[in-house]
């Protein structure tokens, strides 16, 4: 088995991240002295997904606050506030990215003392993140794993792994945990049409681990579950709202209704920072919506025909009634919704 995947990285003042548009032909590092890179390194997708994207903005921000010449406090705090919105402004479905850029902001302004100060907490917080992550995803792996039968197959949609992570991953996590456990998982990864993760980034994820996994393109989904190759199906999460809604990928609304059409459980891993408790539900979740490009070209290549109209979301939203369980750090928490996720303790997330 391949030594875990760490997606990024603090170095010396530097952000290290693997850059996720040379994979899987190269597996290759980016090195960032610069917020403003770091902000565009989100934007531009050499780093994706939720968690991963949230704490590489809060390393930002730590970058930031060492290069703001701001003697003055309130200055300091008004400046950092710039950064901290652009960042936000990066990519806006996935809540964890407001939230890390948040939890820094609000640290910020709570902590007493100078701007030398206030630098070291926001760095040392930041840096902190990526630990706390990775042990994250490892306790919701340890949880989900309990969901997954001794044998057979797990759908997964998108990539998230380690590489939508600092390391371990979050719906990929829940499967590393049962291989862990002895369970005898064969994962079906989809292709995730337009920008293809489920192909370039999770199945090169697990072929590198040595998990069995097959590909199949988005609409053999139905065909595969209708055939009983596959026993439950494990996502992540961009959003959630309140009453249990979700965010994520585009095409995991899709999966969901052929999921519960077959009966088979459609489970969701998700961080706590997911969760967005100021949403009652998901009709309030912005939706990024990509170039068009990304849908009319493959591989740099024009396949549609030029004048032709593009729709392209990035993410959808599953409706809670889709949803047989939220694997979180805090555990399994399973219908009805919205009553089973008001137990979940979400200081220092969205909601607070
Ligand atoms: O556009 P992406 O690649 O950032 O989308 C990623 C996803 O939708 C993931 O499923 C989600 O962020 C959860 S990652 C643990």
């Amino acid at each position: 088995m391949s030594e875990l995947l760490q997606t990024v990285e603090w170095e010396a003042g530097r952000v290290r991240l693997i850059d996720q548009n040379a994979l899987p032909a190269e597996l290759k590092y980016v090195e960032l002295e610069d917020w403003r890179q770091c902000a565009e390194a989100i934007s531009t997708m050499v780093v994706r997904g939720a968690p991963a994207i949230g704490c590489t903005a809060a390393l930002a921000m730590a970058m930031a606050a060492r290069m703001l010449i701001a003697t003055d406090r309130t200055l300091f705090l008004q400046r950092l506030e710039t950064v901290a919105s652009a960042l936000k402004a990066a990519r806006p479905t996935a809540v964890n990215l407001a939230w890390a850029v948040d939890r820094l902001m609000r640290l910020a302004t709570e902590t007493q003392g100078t701007t030398a100060d206030l630098k070291e907490v926001i760095q040392e917080t930041a840096v902190a993140m990526l630990q706390e992550d990775v042990e994250i995803n490892r306790r919701m792996g340890r949880f989900g794993a309990d969901l997954l039968p001794e044998q057979g197959g797990v759908l997964t949609h998108c990539n998230a792994g380690a590489l939508a992570t600092v390391g371990y991953g979050t719906a990929l996590g829940v499967i590393r945990a049962a291989k862990e456990q002895g369970k005898q998982i064969e994962v079906f990864a989809d292709e995730t049409r337009p920008r293809l993760q489920g192909m370039k980034l999770t199945a090169w994820e697990l072929i590198r681990e040595g998990i069995k996994v097959t590909l199949i393109a988005d609409n053999m989904a139905a065909a595969l579950l209708q055939q009983g190759k596959v026993q439950c199906v494990v996502v992540g999460a961009d959003r959630i709202a309140a009453n249990g809604d979700t965010a994520n990928k585009i095409g995991t609304c899709a999966l969901a209704i052929v999921a519960s059409h077959y009966h088979v459980p459609f489970y969701v891993a998700a961080p706590v920072s997911t969760f967005d408790m100021n949403l009652p539900n998901g009709s309030g979740i912005p939706i990024e919506e990509r170039n068009p490009e990304e849908i009319t070209h493959i591989a740099g290549e024009r396949i549609a025909p030029v004048g032709v109209q593009v729709w392209n979301p990035a993410f959808d939203v599953t409706p809670a009634c889709l949803i047989s369980g939220f694997i979180t750090e805090q555990g399994v928490l399973k219908p009805p919704w919205p009553d089973s996720l008001a137990s979940l303790q979400t200081r220092n997330s969205a909601a607070t």
